[in-house]
């Protein structure tokens, strides 16, 4: 309780402070009120995901589960998503390396996409929801293709030709590189590999309500 009040005055003298200042439109007011109810909310929770866009086993756990999560938990969560999965690096002769998907190579460009969504859509929570769109079952083929990118991207409101041309070019595989390393760091084995607070996640058939049961203090959304 005590912590509560002690943050709505620190709250309430930040808001009059900048009040003050007379400098600050409303529509600033609201983004600096929203950074600190950020503040208040409990510690967050870790999720690390790490999937290959065109398993099936990770489609459905995007559809049925992931998109739910996202949407109702991601104040509470501080999720990394990882789209590289099982990849075959093979040193070439000539010293250098090919990587080979375990769906092929519509899968590598697939994973390129969602990195690039990743770096590209500064709102995390919605790269996410990008990348959760266009890994869903109601995608045509296996989903995480341009066709979906430019799906996903027309809903959303964004552009997606920016994410394409990091997905064919240099910048598509400095960050497939990137997130293959962070995979092998992991020693995963098997995809979706889900890891909540540092434990590996053996699924049942609700994670949220077992991500729920991590919060000692129920958060609203669980209750
Ligand atoms: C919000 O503040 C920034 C500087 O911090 C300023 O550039 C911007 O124009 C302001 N936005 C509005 C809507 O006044
Ligand atoms: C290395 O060899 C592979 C396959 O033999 C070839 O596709 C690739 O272009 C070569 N890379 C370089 C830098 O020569
Ligand atoms: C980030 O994206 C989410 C989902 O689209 C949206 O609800 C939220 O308002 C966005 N946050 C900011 C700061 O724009
Ligand atoms: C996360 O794990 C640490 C120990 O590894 C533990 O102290 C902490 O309470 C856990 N947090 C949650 C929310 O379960």
């Amino acid at each position: 309780m005590k912590t509560i009040i002690y943050l709505f005055l620190v709250h309430y003298f930040i808001i009059s402070a900048l009040a003050e200042t007379n400098e600050i439109t409303e529509k600033n007011e609201t983004k600096l009120d929203d950074e600190n109810v950020e503040i208040e909310k409990p510690t967050k929770l870790n999720i690390k995901y790490y999937y290959e866009t065109h398993c099936p086993y990770c489609r459905n756990f995007e559809t049925d589960h992931f998109r739910e999560i996202i949407e109702k938990l991601h104040d509470y969560l501080d999720i990394q998503t990882y789209p590289y999965g099982n990849v075959n690096r093979l040193h070439l002769p000539n010293d250098t390396f090919e990587y080979v998907c375990q769906h092929g190579p519509d899968e590598c460009y697939g994973n390129k996409l969602h990195a690039c969504a990743l770096d590209l859509i500064k709102n995390q929570t919605a790269a996410l929801l990008f990348n959760n769109c266009m890994m869903d079952k109601s995608q045509e083929n296996k989903g995480s293709d341009d066709k979906a990118a430019d799906k996903c991207a027309s809903n959303m409101g964004y552009d997606s030709n920016g994410i394409k041309e990091c997905a064919l070019g240099e910048k598509g595989i400095e960050l497939f590189k990137y997130y293959g390393e962070e995979t092998s760091k992991a020693k995963i084995r098997g995809v979706p590999n889900i890891w909540i607070n540092g434990s590996k996640y053996i699924r049942s058939d609700d994670v949220m309500e077992d991500i729920c049961e991590y919060f000692v203090n129920p958060i609203p959304p669980c209750e």
